[in-house]
């Protein structure tokens, strides 16, 4: 697919009749949409065969015209299809290659083609259609991540590990808790994709250039044909809007943003120092000095990606911001940014399941990591509401002294002796040694989505029903 540069100077082909000479080759560059648009040709068409189709069924073009047009253009996407296509800069972008080329192929009948329609509803819809596609493969995959996040968590329903507050160790929690967050995390993700499709599910083709057309076309026959659930409803803001665009950024952002948040807790989990997971080899890589290492970079790279996206983000929104309506020539920069981000998104969605699917978990690793840090004394305390009747303040000043007891004593509060808890309250009895386990206190929290085994099961065989 090489890229004619060469720099004549005759006058456009398709838009040169007011025009005396050709761009200059800076102009030409700056102009020039092809390098990245032509990952439209698909949709550009699958969008030009149903306006020819209506135009016909309108009666604005013949039918013997139209069977050229849609013939001439299935050559053409098996061309491209097949690597046997030469995109030209000089025409600019995906549209104008397309029909100079059907142009040549077809004669004079292509020219009909462009008939009731505009470049600017032309983009609007084949980005529409574009994004569209992108959002339900975003769907698919989050729903693959998901899966693996609901094996991890039914696998390690009871597994204790050590819950973070400020990254110090809180309260236990079980392993398949912590998954199933991430698992809330990608299902609202995943919702969010399921609207944005919803929002941009209306068709652009037929807006023209901003202001409809006198022709007597058919919008809802295009939009039925190319999938849509209706038309678009107001021809200047159709093309003028790329809200649809910035909705894929933003939830790529967030989605991101928890994707990140999961390999930074796999970059921590995975030190020696933590020892909570081993990462696979197909996950990991070596490092070239230092032979004992096995670096998380899948995991980094992921979290790097964030960065871009929001990235991509920020500058559509700022690209469009300043715009009168209708379309502006600013608007043509909007796709290299939602392709930048949906790479790394798809990217970063299939690294992160990989890795969650193949991770090895060290449960007795997080056993003990549970244990220490005195993660059981809101136990104790709750054990002194309960049983001793102590408002939870009381309870709260008591359970402090006990765990500087513990710490003067370098033990954990279950190895203190109740001689030594008793002169701290004198109501504490033998019986306080059943909460203070870790596996007492994560079977506990019974209350509605608490991290008890039994709640864990519940939220999974909700997810599960819900896929
Ligand atoms: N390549 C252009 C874009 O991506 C297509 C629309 C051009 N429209 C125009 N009025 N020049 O936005």
């Amino acid at each position: 697919m090489a890229d004619d540069t060469t720099d004549t100077k005759s006058s456009n082909q398709m838009w040169g009749g007011r025009f005396a000479s050709g761009p200059d080759a800076i102009m030409e560059e700056i102009n020039a949409s092809i390098g990245f648009d032509k990952k439209l040709f698909a949709q550009d068409i699958r969008g030009s065969i149903a306006h020819a189709t209506m135009l016909a069924h309108q009666g604005i073009i013949t039918t013997d015209d139209k069977d050229k047009i849609v013939h001439g253009l299935n050559t053409i996407l098996s061309e491209i299809e097949s690597g046997n296509f030469e995109f030209s800069r000089q025409l600019e972008d995906i549209h104008m290659n397309v029909e100079a080329r059907l142009a040549t192929l077809i004669g004079p009948a292509a020219g009909r083609l462009h008939t009731a329609r505009s470049r600017n509803d032309q983009v609007a819809l084949d980005f529409r259609l574009w994004v569209k596609e992108e959002l339900q493969k975003t769907e698919r995959m989050l729903t693959g991540l998901i899966a693996a996040f609901l094996d991890r968590a039914e696998e390690h329903a009871e597994s204790v590990m050590p819950g973070f507050t400020h990254l110090q160790t809180a309260q236990p929690v079980t392993f398949g808790h912590h998954c199933m967050a991430y698992v809330e995390m990608f299902g609202r993700d995943r919702s969010r994709v399921r609207h944005a499709i919803e929002h941009l599910d209306e068709s652009p083709i037929g807006a023209a250039a901003l202001a409809g057309t006198g022709y007597p076309i058919d919008r809802h026959m295009t939009a039925k044909a190319l999938g849509f659930r209706e038309p678009t409803r107001n021809s200047i803001d159709t093309v003028s809007d790329r809200d649809f665009a910035i909705e894929f950024l933003s939830i790529a952002a967030i989605a991101g943003m928890h994707l990140s948040r999961l390999a930074e807790e796999i970059v921590i989990w995975s030190t020696p120092q933590f020892g909570f997971v081993r990462l696979s080899d197909a996950f990991s890589t070596g490092s070239s000095i230092m032979p004992q290492k096995k670096n998380p970079d899948a995991a980094e790279l992921v979290r790097a990606k964030t960065g871009r996206i929001n990235g991509s983000l920020v500058a559509l929104l700022t690209i469009m911001k300043g715009l009168p309506l209708a379309y502006s020539k600013d608007m043509q920069e909007d796709k290299e940014q939602v392709f930048d981000a949906a790479e790394s998104l798809e990217l970063a969605i299939a690294a992160m399941t990989g890795m969650v699917r193949d991770m090895t978990v060290n449960t007795a690793r997080m056993k003990a990591a549970a244990g220490s840090g005195y993660s059981t004394a809101t136990d104790l305390a709750d054990w002194l509401v309960r049983e001793a009747g102590l408002p939870f303040r009381d309870a709260h000043h008591v359970t402090g002294r006990a765990v500087a007891l513990a710490e003067s004593k370098g033990c954990d509060l279950a190895e203190l002796p109740l001689s030594d808890l008793q002169a701290i309250h004198a109501a504490i009895t033998d019986k306080v040694y059943d909460v203070l386990t870790v596996e007492a206190s994560v079977a506990s929290r019974k209350s509605f989505g608490g991290t008890a085994p039994s709640e864990v099961r519940k939220q999974i065989a909700f997810w599960r029903a819900r896929n």
